[in-house]
């Protein structure tokens, strides 16, 4: 064989390989590997899918048919804006140009007619900082944070940062006197497709409402609207479980965050009073179709998760994970059909007390609960994402301080944290950032 003919194709075959591991175009990759056993015609529906999540939507009418329609209210072009290398968010910072990952839920008090969170008559659900050209944006977060200090058994004293958030220059009028609001960043992707696939039966095993076992730890499911199955469902995404499957997840996304309409969520980000929105144009009665929504539901699921790393001191560290109880709620594995997956999370709601309540219920998650976060990735956010922000509002600025803030039925394991010794400390964290 001729020489460049020769290098032709092992070019070819190393593409075709590296594409097969790897997202299309992605760097800081410890978020965008593939799972195995992908088939060609599935890899090549993840490359279109990857570029619909990716690529940043534009507003209606546009040449570029397949990806017009953002808006006209929003929080950002795309998904990666938010979950950038497929990674965590972060709440803004002061002084730079605020980025957008951290989104606030909006509800009054009441339900919705399936049960949930009852919107706000005009800002609906979620707060859009954003709109496209003509119509007004609902207005700017401003955030704020007051400092406290907890000092540990050592001496040692950890600052922790506690936000306070205000909607201010609100282009619609004030909202309902009664409004109730909950910071949320984005989290990261990987394993998505695998916590999918968790069955109600397997997360049941674990919950224990009525603390039975007087640990004083009491998991609860969440049971959250499932769309296509017209009835109420265990819920196991977002930060309250407030989604049932991964693909409702992927649309209420493209609908709530891009203003991107679907099957599963026909209507714009638009309330009756906001005339310019509801009478912008828009991409069609469908501004993503269920084929292409196939596609990106399958580029997120196939996302695996980075493989567990074992720092120095994991394996002391797994033990004080253990004497701490922070494995009964960060449950350490669940048992799919073809695998078993350590995403260190029971998928269970629990009472993490005042400090990270948010005072809004969501479906029959209250105002104090939050479920259990995953913590497979954790050690691979730095990397990734150049940060190390956790929880829900992305408040903590380290494990250590995410500790800190847990209380409710993690008070015990929040003292036991305490307690601990310099090198207690140290391993317990290197086990947490080995996952
Ligand atoms: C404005 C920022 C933002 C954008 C844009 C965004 N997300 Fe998210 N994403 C979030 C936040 C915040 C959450 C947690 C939501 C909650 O708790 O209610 C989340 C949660 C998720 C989850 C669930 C993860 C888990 O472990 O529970 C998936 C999957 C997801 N997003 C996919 C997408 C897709 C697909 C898109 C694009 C269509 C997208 N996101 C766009 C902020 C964003
Ligand atoms: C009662 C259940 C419970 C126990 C016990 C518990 N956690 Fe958590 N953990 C949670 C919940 C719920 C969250 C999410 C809270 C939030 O975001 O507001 C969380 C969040 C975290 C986070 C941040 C993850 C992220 O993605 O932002 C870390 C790290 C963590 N826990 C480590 C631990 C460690 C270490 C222990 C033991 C010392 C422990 N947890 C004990 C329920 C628990």
């Amino acid at each position: 064989m001729n020489y460049k003919i020769l290098i032709l194709v092992q070019a070819l075959v190393w593409a075709n390989l590296s594409y097969s591991k790897y997202l299309p175009g992605t760097d800081r990759k410890a978020f965008s590997k593939l799972v195995d056993g992908l088939s060609k015609k599935q890899l090549a529906q993840i490359k279109a899918g990857f570029s619909l999540y990716a690529k940043g939507w534009v507003t209606a009418p546009s040449s570029t048919r397949v990806r017009d329609g953002l808006g006209p209210h929003f929080n950002a072009v795309s998904c990666v804006s938010c979950h950038q290398h497929n990674g965590r968010g972060r709440p803004p910072v002061k002084g730079l140009k605020p980025d957008f990952s951290l989104l606030i839920r909006l509800s009054i008090s009441g339900e919705n007619k399936n049960g949930g969170p009852l919107a706000d008559p005009i800002y609906g659900g979620q707060f859009h900082p954003r709109s496209t050209l003509g119509v007004k944006s609902e207005g700017a977060l401003n955030l704020k944070y007051n400092k406290k200090v907890i000092t540990l058994s050592d001496g040692k004293n950890v600052e922790l940062q506690s936000p306070s958030y205000k909607l201010d220059n609100l282009n619609y009028g004030p909202m309902s006197p009664d409004i109730r609001i909950s910071p949320r960043v984005a989290p990261h992707l990987a394993g998505v497709g695998k916590l999918d696939r968790v069955t109600e039966q397997s997360i049941l095993e674990y919950s224990d409402e009525f603390d039975q076992n007087v640990d004083g730890i009491s998991g609860r499911a969440n049971y959250v609207w499932n769309i296509i199955e017209s009835k109420k469902t265990i819920g196991k995404f977002g930060w309250k479980a407030n989604q049932p499957t991964l693909l409702q997840q992927n649309a209420g996304a493209f609908n709530g965050d891009l203003g991107i309409t679907s099957s599963l969520f026909k209507k714009q980000n638009c309330s009756i009073g906001q005339v310019d929105c509801s009478t912008a144009l828009d991409g069609g009665e469908l501004e993503i179709s269920d084929k292409h929504l196939g596609f990106v539901n399958l580029a997120v699921a196939s996302i695996d998760v980075p493989q567990v790393k074992r720092l120095k001191y994991y394996e002391e560290g797994r033990k004080i994970f253990e004497s701490l109880d922070c494995h009964k709620c960060h449950r350490p594995s669940f048992e799919l059909e073809s695998e078993t997956i350590s995403a260190y999370t029971d998928l269970l709601l629990h009472d993490m007390g005042e400090g990270l309540a948010d005072k809004r219920s969501d479906f029959m998650a209250n105002g104090r609960e939050w479920k259990t976060a995953p913590l497979w990735g954790i050690g691979a956010q730095k990397e990734t994402n150049g940060h190390t922000f956790l929880l829900h509002d992305g408040r903590a600025r380290n494990v250590e301080e995410a500790i800190l803030w847990h209380g409710g039925e993690a008070k015990k394991s929040q003292l036991g944290y305490i307690n601990l010794s310099k090198d207690e400390r140290t391993s317990l964290i290197d086990f947490v950032n080995s996952l």
